[in-house]
């Protein structure tokens, strides 16, 4: 027996999570079964341990859409007992049961051999949020993007996908405006590198003006909505915005202009059926690129009992950086 975190829906439709002991036969049919060691907390898995946001097909459910473990066994020949992997997406906590679980059981094709130089617990302050931070600076890089072009923005800059784009584009020499709407995280967002702190409101409305003064090199943004639309008008000439996410909405309230008359580039990033070989390489570069002392100073620990409560914070925007779930504890 081992505990889960299962989340139950009642006859009128209200979900329900709690830590329950099940058996290893409970576990789906796949390939490789997983000791987790730790798993994390995305804005995805607020949706899950919650409300289900459409995400969630059947219950009970076992969300946690990332984990990091050893494998217990196999019988897909890539991996063998003991090996150390990670996996994040592919649906996993949301169509099939997560890492909110003392073990998991997927598919080997979803799981990535845990890199060289991290910890299962470091790769899981990385999570699906980390993971995505870097596809996104890699796109930016991919589209011409170098240290010296100017400012970089990161929208959402306190949130988990902002915090670790912050760290690892200051590590690697940009300078870095960091939009938030919560002042008292201006420290800590100085803290992982931060040389600019942006106010929300400042970039919050619409502007008639497609276009505005051109500010920005790049940008990171995982709040979509008016404010990516906002960002667009203010990039300089054929720089770039990775699109990563929706926290502050999905309609995108923008004209063309700055595509037509700036040659600004849209590149839309997403992480959770990115094949295998992407997967590989920016895992390698957040163990090369993401400096583990600022990576620690994100981390807040928790336990399986804290996710109901982290799952509301997360859909309130009150969690700051990234939280480490420890399974076993
Ligand atoms: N494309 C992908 O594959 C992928 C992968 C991971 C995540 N995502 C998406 O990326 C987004 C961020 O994920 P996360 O895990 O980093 O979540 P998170 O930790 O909650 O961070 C989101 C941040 O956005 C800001 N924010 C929240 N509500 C806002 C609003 N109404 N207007 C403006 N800013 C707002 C807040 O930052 P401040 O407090 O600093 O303002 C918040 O901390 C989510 O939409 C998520 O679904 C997409």
């Amino acid at each position: 027996m081992f505990n889960a975190l299962i989340v139950e829906k009642d006859a009128e439709g209200k979900t329900s999570a709690s830590v329950q002991q099940i058996g290893l036969d409970r576990l789906p049919e796949a390939d490789v079964t997983v000791a987790v060691d730790y798993s994390t907390v995305n804005y995805k898995d607020g949706l899950c341990v919650g409300p289900g946001g459409g995400l969630v097909r059947n219950y009970p459910h076992i969300p946690g859409i990332d984990f990091a473990g050893t494998v217990e066994t196999s019988s897909d020949p890539r991996y063998k007992a003991g090996d150390k992997v990670v996996l994040t997406g592919w649906r996993v906590g949301e169509a099939h049961w997560g890492g909110y679980s003392q073990k998991a059981r997927v598919k080997a094709d979803w799981l990535v051999p845990l890199p060289a130089g991290l910890t299962t617990r470091q790769a899981m302050a990385v999570g699906t949020a980390g993971f995505t931070a870097m596809l996104a600076v890699m796109a930016l890089e991919d589209h011409g993007l170098k240290p010296g072009n100017g400012p970089v923005l990161v929208t959402g800059a306190a949130g988990g996908v902002g915090s670790v784009a912050t760290a690892i584009l200051a590590h690697l020499g940009y300078e870095v405006a960091a939009v938030t709407g919560r002042p008292e995280t201006a420290d800590y967002l100085k803290t992982l590198g931060a040389t600019q702190i942006v106010a929300r409101e400042d970039l919050a409305e619409t502007v008639k003006r497609p276009l505005e003064g051109e500010v920005w090199a790049g940008c990171v943004d995982a709040v979509g909505g008016a404010m990516l639309a906002r960002v667009l008008g203010q990039m300089k000439y054929g720089a770039s915005v990775s699109a990563v996410g929706l926290a502050g909405g999905a309609a995108l309230p923008a004209t063309v202009i700055p595509f037509l008359l700036r040659g600004v580039n849209l590149l839309g990033i997403d992480s959770v059926m990115r094949p295998y070989a992407d997967r590989v390489r920016a895992w390698d570069r957040i163990a090369k690129d993401l400096p583990m002392a600022k990576l620690e100073s994100m981390v807040r620990p928790a336990v399986l009992s804290d996710l109901p409560q982290l799952g509301a914070d997360i859909l309130k925007g009150q969690v700051q950086g990234r939280v480490v779930v420890d399974v076993n504890a």
